[in-house]
């Protein structure tokens, strides 16, 4: 049994939910549990193949689907993407701001470029579209998610670029669910720690590998897709219609003993001759 099967098939019946990011990883998850619990379901990305993959999976669940072809970056793509779905699908009640790039890079030789590349996508991409579907979200008092990651809040080496996009977007959370609560919008976002069988995971845990990760975990496991997802529908239904403005974490209690060894592993590793 998952974190899924519990929750009801029909919680989010009718609803339209669009997660950027959706082709792949925790965001394809977050979109195929809102399929599962009745949802509609829009998704964008870069990438056309990965998206009807996805797709595919998602009708499989019985949700109607809508692809867009969509750069978080490109904030009128964005516009038209969200428009699309209203036509496609009906008027939005959830977007998940779920798009994120990473890589592991010492900030004394990152690229300018670089720094710039992540807070685009992740914090302006988040901004643009959170911007997009205010009207619709407005029409259906619904609510947004950001999906975030420890290092907004404690900083991890190699990671300058990450966390302050990061810090950005809960900041960011903040500000909307305070701005946009006289709308009835809600805004929260999810923080998962490290999650089995998800790009970031891979990424990230090199070069200190997942055995360092794993000893930092009190729950002494990585986590499931689906319990990302679970807890991105409950705080997207009915359940959570009082909570806003709140980083969830779902993380097996990664967080608590601070990054210390997982950043001596990774400096040991990197002292050795790895490369990110
Ligand atoms: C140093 C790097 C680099 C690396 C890219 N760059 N990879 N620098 N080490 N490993 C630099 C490039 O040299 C370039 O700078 C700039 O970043 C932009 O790179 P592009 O490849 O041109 O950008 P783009 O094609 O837009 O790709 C974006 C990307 C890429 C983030 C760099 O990795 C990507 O598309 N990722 C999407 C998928 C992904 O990252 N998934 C993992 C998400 S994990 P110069 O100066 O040379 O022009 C995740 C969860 C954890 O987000 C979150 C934690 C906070």
């Amino acid at each position: 049994m998952t974190a899924l099967d519990v929750l009801p098939k029909d919680l989010l019946k009718g609803k339209t939910a669009f997660v950027t990011g959706g082709g792949s990883g925790i965001n394809l998850g977050i979109a195929k549990a809102f399929a599962a619990t009745g949802a509609n379901v829009a998704i964008c990305g870069r990438t056309e193949s990965k998206l009807e993959v996805a797709a595919a999976e998602l009708r499989a669940l019985g949700a109607k689907v809508s692809i867009s072809v969509a750069d978080v970056r490109d904030a009128a793509a964005v516009v038209a993407a969200v428009e699309k779905t209203q036509a496609e699908l009906g008027t939005i009640d959830t977007m998940v701001c779920g798009a994120a790039g990473n890589f592991n890079a010492p900030a004394e030789i990152m690229s300018p470029n670089g720094f710039r590349t992540v807070i685009d996508i992740d914090l302006i991409g988040s901004f643009n579209a959170a911007r997009a579907a205010f009207e619709q979200l407005k029409q259906t008092r619904g609510n947004l998610l950001f999906v975030s990651a420890g290092q907004a809040y404690t900083p991890i080496k190699f990671q300058a670029h990450a966390g302050a996009a990061k810090a950005g977007v809960e900041n960011l959370m903040k500000n909307l669910a305070l701005e946009w609560g006289a709308y009835g919008i809600r805004s929260n976002s999810i923080v998962p720690g490290p999650i089995a069988d998800t790009e970031g995971l891979e990424r990230l845990s090199q070069p200190a590998g997942k055995e360092a990760w794993l000893r930092s975990v009190p729950l002494g496991r990585f986590g499931a897709i689906e319990e990302v997802a679970a807890m991105a529908v409950v705080l997207s239904s009915p359940i959570a219609a009082y909570v806003t403005g709140s980083q969830v974490v779902v993380d097996g209690g990664f967080a608590l003993p601070g990054w210390g060894a997982i950043t001596q592993a990774a400096e040991d590793a990197m002292a050795a001759g790895a490369t990110s």
